[in-house]
């Protein structure tokens, strides 16, 4: 039977080191990083996310401020809000909770977050210079993953991943880091032929689409290291439940994240992690 990745016991750790760090910061630049986080409209989700982001930022000594705007908020309005916060120079890290109200463009307001400010690495700025090789904002969740495969001592050079996903936010980063790490990497989706074999291959298996226990034992490879994105609600039950079925995969898996308290914690200690790196790139800048 594999072992369980504990995502909210390695985020306690990572956040300790940081609010460390963010102490004695404090004390060699006269101030502590700092976070706004803008939430339009009352999505329950994204009230439950944003309020986790305030929560760590709290733990880690990193100061936050939290905008909340209406649901009608009109699109200018809210670019206006990123403008200023742009310009405030006590402010290092802008995030804007997404989804967005259908009636805001959310490229052009990730377009209009300064890029240095830019913590989720949305901005086609990072993801350019992600894709290039170059320094830059790791989005959170692809930067949690490669952290929690890492700390399991599972070797990645070398080694087939497949991820399962290809959204901007997760899947195509995720390609990308490990890549960077030396896998041969697959990418599959909701069009992929015969997903159940592709998935099998993996040495590495990555789940991010969205639904619930798409991902079944009979489709992970003896030995793989399963990594569950997915956050779904259970329709029976209510509950969290994430694209894998987990019960089953960890009997054939080395290692496998649960849901909730895997990816999830580690997504927004990884925010943390990013709000530090735009303080000390705009401070050594
Ligand atoms: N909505 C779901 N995940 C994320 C994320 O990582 N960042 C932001 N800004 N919104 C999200």
């Amino acid at each position: 039977m594999g072992a369980i990745i504990d995502g909210k016991q390695l985020s306690l750790r990572l956040k300790g080191e940081m609010a460390d760090e963010v102490k004695a910061l404090d004390a060699k630049y006269g101030r502590v990083p700092s976070l706004a986080v803008i939430l339009v409209g009352e999505n329950p989700a994204s009230q439950s996310y944003v309020r986790g982001k305030i929560k760590a930022a709290e733990e880690v000594g990193i100061k936050s401020e939290l905008i909340t705007m209406p649901a009608d908020t009109t699109e200018e309005v809210l670019l206006a809000e990123i403008d200023r916060l742009n310009a405030d120079k006590d402010i290092d890290g802008v995030l804007v909770q997404l989804p967005l109200p259908k009636h805001i463009d959310e490229e052009r307001v990730i377009d209009a977050i300064a890029f240095e400010k830019d913590v989720d690495g949305f901005h086609p700025a990072n993801v350019a210079n992600l894709w290039l090789g170059k320094p830059c904002i790791v989005p959170c969740t692809p930067k949690g993953v490669m952290q929690m495969i890492a700390e399991c001592g599972f070797s990645v050079a070398g080694k087939k991943a497949v991820v399962v996903g290809r959204s901007n936010i997760v899947g195509k980063p995720m390609v990308k880091l490990l890549l960077d790490a030396n896998a041969t990497v697959t990418i599959a989706h909701s069009r992929t032929q015969n997903l159940a074999e592709v998935c099998r291959e993996a040495d590495i298996l990555v789940a991010a689409v969205g639904r619930k226990h798409l991902i079944t034992a009979d489709m992970v490879k003896p030995g793989a290291i399963v990594i569950d994105v997915g956050v779904n609600r259970d329709p029976e039950t209510g509950k969290l439940c994430g694209d894998v079925d987990t019960a089953s995969a960890k009997e054939v898996a080395s290692f496998i994240t649960p849901v909730p308290g895997g990816v999830g914690p580690m997504t927004i200690t990884m925010l943390m992690k990013n709000t530090i790196e735009c303080y000390l790139n705009r401070i050594n800048k």
